[in-house]
């Protein structure tokens, strides 16, 4: 799929140059009264002033080679594919030595713990990825993995698990007990007991660290370290390379005072494993509107913000997508609108704290924001996406009768199964969770493909529905000038087509 499409990116190429200058005699004829009014109405939408903020990126910068010597901890109870509930301490030495606990628990507040790995090992790291830009792919080897059950029950259990993956690992009149650490895996024995809890440390193979000043204030700074993600298929786990990230640890030493969790976490060990403080789960409301709190990584070089409306009184959504070629989010190349019906399901029997839900989307717009994206869209022909050969930087597209879109992998209409949570943060605002997306690139089209853990999460920006999408049109046209204005080099354009190409075709939607 991908190499037919670096083909038609070499015929493409031929192009180029024209397109370019379609672009500035459009930017120029672009109406000045009407850009300012956009601008205005832009501003006004407290949504939108959130995700422009983090569209510039100034209070965060990024660690080109990171420096991850430190101690790093969970900010809070974290869901893994499968489910797993979980929280982590992880110590990284100078000598490049670390030192990592994994809090594991029987729920999803976690307030129980149930057992804890502690993993030894050594990291090295290598290059600045060109999986995924902005990330830093690293080696580890592992040195000791010792685990210890918190209670009597997961005691026998693990003997149970351990003994049926590797038999005569634990000696029969010798079981293991539980508050007793023991080894799970070790360099000398090299013995693989450690798949009887399908335990895989692959996250160290990608890594990021960034630098964020809380509130405009200097003296302020908290450090944030993410690491790669999980296989969303537990089966896949250790055979899979990260591609984007899990959320972020934080550095204990100038973590965020509001965090409660780090400073538990921080200072738990094996026999004395953090418990979080009981929450209540939140009963969904979907109605208002909500917003990315940050660039957001997709697997297979997606950079993206994205924003929600949910009208509850009848039962209908709308979400735009704004994909950016950098991972500060700040080169646009396309952006979707999109829109449909939803409907709530029961409490997520899988899940613990989740609630089911079912989208379809019935009507797309989309918006190429950079010369690539509509060049590619360009080549498409016939009624595959939308009207053959007029696609035009900056100009918005109905792709509803043509029933999506091809070269951006999407068909109309597309129903997903969906699981959502809903939490407050320190400061009192709603975050909503929504379900990872399958890590194969597939998208939840099944009821049994649903998500077992979550994406980063969205922060409510208006609590009700307070306009329609009008702004948001006209504002992708004042972002369009931005990018027209930012010509960059032929080089530059040619790897970036490349990427976007084999990046838009792994689109899917609803994310
Ligand atoms: C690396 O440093 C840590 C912490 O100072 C120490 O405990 C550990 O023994 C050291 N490991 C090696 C191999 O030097
Ligand atoms: C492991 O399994 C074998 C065979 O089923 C059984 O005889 C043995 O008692 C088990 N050991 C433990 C520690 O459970
Ligand atoms: C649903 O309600 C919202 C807000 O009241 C409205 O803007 C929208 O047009 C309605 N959609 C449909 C399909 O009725």
């Amino acid at each position: 799929m991908c190499l037919l499409r670096y083909l038609l990116a070499a015929l493409l190429l031929h192009g180029m140059g024209e397109s370019s200058s379609v672009l500035h005699l459009d930017s120029r004829s672009y109406p000045r009264s009407l850009e300012k009014s956009a601008w205005r109405a832009f501003k006004e939408s407290q949504c939108h002033h959130m995700l422009k903020h983090l569209h510039n990126g100034a209070r965060i910068t990024v660690q080109m080679p990171p420096n991850i010597e430190g101690h790093w901890v969970s900010t809070g109870c974290e869901v893994r594919s499968g489910p797993e509930f979980i929280t982590r301490s992880y110590r990284f030495y100078h000598n490049n030595t670390f030192k990592a606990y994994q809090f594991y628990y029987g729920g999803n507040r976690c307030t129980d713990p149930t057992y804890t790995l502690i993993i030894w090992g050594k990291i090295r790291l290598r290059q600045a990825s060109w999986i995924i830009r902005g990330g830093t792919e690293a080696d580890y080897q592992l040195h000791k993995v010792q685990i210890i059950s918190h209670s009597e029950t997961i005691a026998e259990k693990m003997n149970r698990v351990v003994n049926q993956t590797c038999p005569g690992f634990i000696m029969a009149d010798n079981p293991w007990e539980p508050d007793v650490s023991y080894d799970l895996w070790r360099e000398e024995n090299g013995c693989e007991c450690a798949r009887a809890i399908n335990f895989a440390m692959h996250e160290l193979q990608l890594i990021r660290v960034e630098k964020q000043y809380l509130h405009h204030n200097l003296d302020h700074l908290i450090e944030e370290l993410f690491l790669g993600d999980i296989h969303t298929d537990a089966t896949q786990r250790m055979y899979y390379r990260p591609s984007s990230y899990q959320p972020p640890l934080q550095n204990a030493k100038n973590h965020d005072h509001t965090c409660i969790a780090c400073r538990i976490i921080y200072r738990s060990d094996e026999h004395h494993p953090p418990i979080l403080p009981p929450k209540a789960d939140l009963t969904i409301g979907l109605h208002g509107e909500w917003v990315s709190q940050r660039c957001e990584v997709r697997p297979e070089v997606l950079f993206l913000t994205r924003h929600f409306t949910f009208h509850d009184n009848n039962n209908t959504w709308e979400g735009q997508y704004y994909h950016y070629s950098d991972p500060i989010c700040k080169h646009p190349t396309f952006s979707i609108y999109a829109k449909g019906r939803y409907s709530r399901g029961m409490h997520s029997s899988r899940v613990m704290g989740g609630t089911e839900f079912v989208f379809k989307v019935n009507h797309m717009k989309v918006t190429p924001m950079d010369v690539a994206t509509a060049s590619l869209l360009n080549v498409f022909n016939g009624n595959e996406c939308g009207a053959e050969g007029s696609w035009l930087v900056g100009v918005e597209q109905d792709v509803t009768h043509t029933n999506g879109c091809v070269a951006l992998g999407i068909k109309l209409p597309h129903t997903e199964y969906e699981l959502f949570k809903m939490e407050q943060d320190a400061r009192g605002r709603y975050l909503l969770y929504n379900g990872q997306r399958p890590s194969d690139g597939s998208s939840p089209d099944r009821p049994e493909k649903r998500a077992t853990s979550y994406q980063m999460p969205l922060v409510q920006c208006a609590s009700s529905a307070l306009r329609s999408e009008g702004p948001l049109e006209e504002s992708a046209q004042v972002r369009y000038k931005n990018t027209a204005e930012k010509q960059h080099s032929s080089l530059f354009l040619l790897t970036l087509f490349l990427v976007s190409i084999c990046t838009v075709s792994n689109l899917k939607i609803l994310s």
